[in-house]
């Protein structure tokens, strides 16, 4: 029987300390790109990609979240009432996305860990994971990229780019080989976290983006904490190897990291010069901004 791709879980309960002071008391998933929250943007790709339940990952301070994709009668009633028809819409979209559930991370013990509160809602059938910090601009959006490669090996897939130089000791890294029937498709034989450039067995480094199977709970559930006594999912994965093929998705895109200053401002000029209503004002501007 094949499987079908209905769920996406977004863990946002990280502290976000690259970001400080920022996400001191705003949740870095709701930091704000142009005009709409890191975590929208992700909430759309998992939707553009057939996923009908979402699921966020939530802690401490990060209420926001909830409030953002939650109906608001107040805000609805008050722009009816002026007649502003076009910001009712967007108001409304936001709350009509998709079916979004909320499960709490008591403590930040990791991605693995992060993703094992999402058991439950998760049950007896692949899902994927989106991390929302990872934006990634494409024609296709990526998860739908990977969830038609899903379609085709009916197995676990790690999003993945090739990265330059020593840039790979920031990531983790596939060994790996591509399909000769389709080169996107990497299969993978071993993982390695964060590797010396030397010691790396390729450049392809793993993204925020993954689609796995429901036995990776098991596995989260016998790993041991690793670096900064966290469950690292890597290590989770790498367990699943024993048994399932795993496979890695080279997409097609661009890829912005905006959970780092540098790589949100990066992003904001690249998002803010493609958006329908800004761009043309936004390029006037910075042709005349002195460099
Ligand atoms: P990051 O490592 O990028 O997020 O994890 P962080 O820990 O919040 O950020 P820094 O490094 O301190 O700046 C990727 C995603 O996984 C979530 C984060 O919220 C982020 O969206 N995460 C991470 C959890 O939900 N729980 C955790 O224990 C760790």
């Amino acid at each position: 029987m094949t499987m079908k791709i209905r769920k996406a879980v977004f863990p946002a309960a990280g502290m976000g300390t690259r970001f400080l002071p920022a996400t001191k008391a705003t949740p870095k998933e709701m930091l704000c790109l142009v005009d709409k929250p890191l975590i929208q943007y992700g909430v759309e790709e998992a939707v553009a990609a057939g996923c009908t339940e979402i699921i966020i990952i939530t802690g401490r301070g990060k209420t926001t979240m909830e409030d953002h994709f939650d109906k608001s009668s107040e805000l609805e009633a008050s722009l009816a009432a002026k007649n502003k028809t076009a910001l009712l819409e967007i108001a409304r979209s936001v709350s009509k996305l998709a079916k979004i559930t909320y499960t709490r991370q008591p403590e930040a013990l990791g991605l693995g860990h992060a993703v094992l509160m999402a058991k439950e809602l998760v049950g007896n059938e692949p899902f994927c994971v989106l991390l929302p910090d990872d934006i990634v601009d494409a024609k296709t959006p990526c998860m739908k990229q990977m969830v038609e490669a899903f379609n085709e090996v009916q197995s676990s897939i790690l999003g993945s780019e090739v990265v330059e130089g020593a840039a790979i000791s920031a990531y983790g890294c596939l060994d790996c080989t591509p399909l000769a029937s389709n080169p996107r498709l990497l299969e993978v034989r071993d993982m390695v976290e964060k590797p010396k450039p030397e010691e790396a067995p390729s450049q392809n480094a793993i993204i925020g983006r993954y689609i796995l199977t429901p036995r990776i709970f098991e596995m989260i559930e016998g790993i041991k904490p690793g670096a900064g006594g966290e469950l690292q999912l890597t290590d989770a994965i790498k367990a699943l190897l024993h048994y399932e093929k795993v496979y890695g998705y080279s997409y097609e895109g661009k890829r912005h990291d905006a959970g780092d200053k540098l790589g949100f401002l990066k992003a904001t000029v690249e998002f803010g010069l493609k958006h329908p209503q800004l761009g043309a004002g936004f390029h006037e501007w910075l042709k005349s901004f002195p460099l």
